[in-house]
C-alpha cells in the first residue's frame, strides 16, 4: 500500500489534467469586429496593417525560422541574457504564477522554468498567444519535458487573454513580455498596453521586459531584410493570411519585401511595395481598394529603446524597475519591476 502510494505520488498527472485551454478568438463579439482594423488601416493614407495578422500558424512558424537566422541578433541576445541571469531572477521574485505574453514556442521561457524549478518553486505557467495551433503544440511539449508543469493556456489577443486571466493558484504574479515585442506596439498603444498590465497585477506583483536598443542601422537593417528570405516570406504571408481568412485576392507575386531603419523614429519600419497596379478585394470584410504601382503598405513598426528612458517609462506607468540586465554588446536589455 506504501509502495503504491508512493508511486502514484511521484508519477506525474497526465497531460489533460495539467493542460487547460482556453479559446477567445471564437467569440461572437470578436468576430463582429474581426478585421475593423484592416479595412481602416488599408483605406487610410498611407496604407499599413496590423501586425498581428502575422501570426497565423504558417506566420508563426516562419517567425520560428527568423529566430534562427544569423542576422537576426535579438532572439540570441535575450536567450544569452536569461542564461546568465535567469537565477537573478527567480532568486527576486520568489514563486509567481507565470504568465507569458506572446509565448510563441515557449524556447526561452525554458530556461525560466529552470531557473524557477533549482530554487525549488511550482511551475505555474499561463502562456497567452493569438496563434491557437503553436500555443498547443508547445504546451504539450514542455508538459512532456517538465513533469510538474502545470498550464493555463490561453488563445486570444493580449487584451482578450489579460482581462480574462484565470485566478492565481499562487499568491503573486509575474508577467512576461520578451522578445522586444513591446517594440511592435505603437507609443499610444504601449500607454494602453500598460494601463492593462498595472490594473491586472496586484501591488507586489512583477512584471520582465525584453526590449532591443538602439544600435547601428546596418545591423538592424540586415536584422530585418536577411539574405535567405525568410523575412521576406513572412511579410508576405500577412497577404497569404489575409486572403484565406477574409476570401481576398492580393497578388503576392507583385510585392516586394523591404525593411528601413527610421533614425529620427527609431524603429525599423517593414513595408510591401505594390509592383503594378491590382484592384483587391477582401470579400468578408466588403472592402475594395485599388493599389499603384510604386504604393505601399507598412506592415511592422519594430521601436528600438533606449534603457535609461524605457526605465522612467516604466515607473512613470507605475511599474518600478528592481534590476536591469544586458549582453556585453548592450544590443538588448531586460528590466525586472515591481507593480
Ligand atoms: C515579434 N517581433 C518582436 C519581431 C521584431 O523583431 O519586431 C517581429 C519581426 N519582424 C520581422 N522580423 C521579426
Amino acid at each position: 500500500m506504501i509502495n503504491q502510494q508512493t508511486t502514484l505520488f511521484k508519477t506525474p498527472a497526465p497531460f489533460n489534467l495539467r493542460l487547460q485551454v482556453r479559446y477567445f478568438n471564437a467569440s461572437e463579439i470578436a468576430a463582429l469586429f474581426e478585421g475593423q482594423d484592416i479595412v481602416q488601416g488599408l483605406t487610410a493614407s498611407p496604407k499599413t496593417l496590423p501586425a498581428q495578422y502575422f501570426y497565423d500558424d504558417r506566420g508563426s512558424q516562419l517567425f520560428e525560422q527568423i529566430c534562427e537566422l544569423p542576422e537576426y541578433y535579438p532572439t540570441r541576445t535575450e536567450a544569452w541574457i536569461l542564461r546568465h541571469y535567469a537565477a537573478e531572477i527567480a532568486e527576486c521574485t520568489g514563486a509567481c504564477e507565470l504568465i507569458e505574453l506572446g509565448s510563441g514556442s515557449s524556447t526561452k521561457t525554458r530556461l525560466l522554468f529552470d531557473a524557477y524549478q533549482a530554487q525549488g518553486y511550482p511551475l505555474h505557467y499561463q502562456p497567452i498567444d493569438i496563434s491557437a495551433g503553436i500555443l498547443v503544440e508547445s504546451a504539450r511539449q514542455l508538459l512532456a519535458d517538465y513533469p510538474t508543469l502545470n498550464v493555463q493556456a490561453l488563445a486570444g489577443t493580449y487584451e482578450q487573454a489579460l482581462s480574462n486571466l484565470p485566478p492565481s493558484d499562487l499568491s503573486q504574479r509575474l508577467i512576461f513580455f520578451l522578445g522586444n515585442s513591446l517594440g511592435n506596439f505603437m507609443p499610444q498603444e504601449c500607454d494602453r498596453f500598460f494601463a492593462q498590465i498595472t490594473t491586472v497585477l496586484n501591488p507586489g506583483d512583477y512584471f520582465l521586459l525584453g526590449v532591443d536598443l538602439e544600435k547601428d542601422s546596418d545591423v538592424l537593417e540586415a536584422a530585418y531584410n536577411d539574405r535567405q528570405g525568410v523575412t521576406a516570406a513572412f511579410n508576405l504571408n500577412m497577404l497569404a493570411h489575409l486572403n484565406h481568412r477574409f476570401i481576398g485576392n492580393f497578388n503576392l507575386n507583385a510585392f516586394h519585401h523591404q525593411a528601413i531603419y527610421n533614425s529620427v523614429d527609431r524603429q525599423i519600419e517593414m513595408y510591401l511595395h505594390c509592383q503594378q497596379p491590382q484592384s483587391v478585394q477582401l470579400k468578408k470584410l466588403d472592402l475594395s481598394i485599388d493599389m499603384a504601382q510604386g504604393e505601399s503598405i507598412r506592415t511592422e513598426i519594430s521601436r528600438k529603446f533606449n534603457l535609461e528612458q524605457m526605465q522612467q517609462y516604466l515607473q512613470a506607468q507605475g511599474l518600478s524597475p528592481l534590476q536591469v540586465w544586458t549582453d556585453p554588446k548592450q544590443w538588448f536589455g531586460m528590466i525586472l519591476c515591481r507593480r
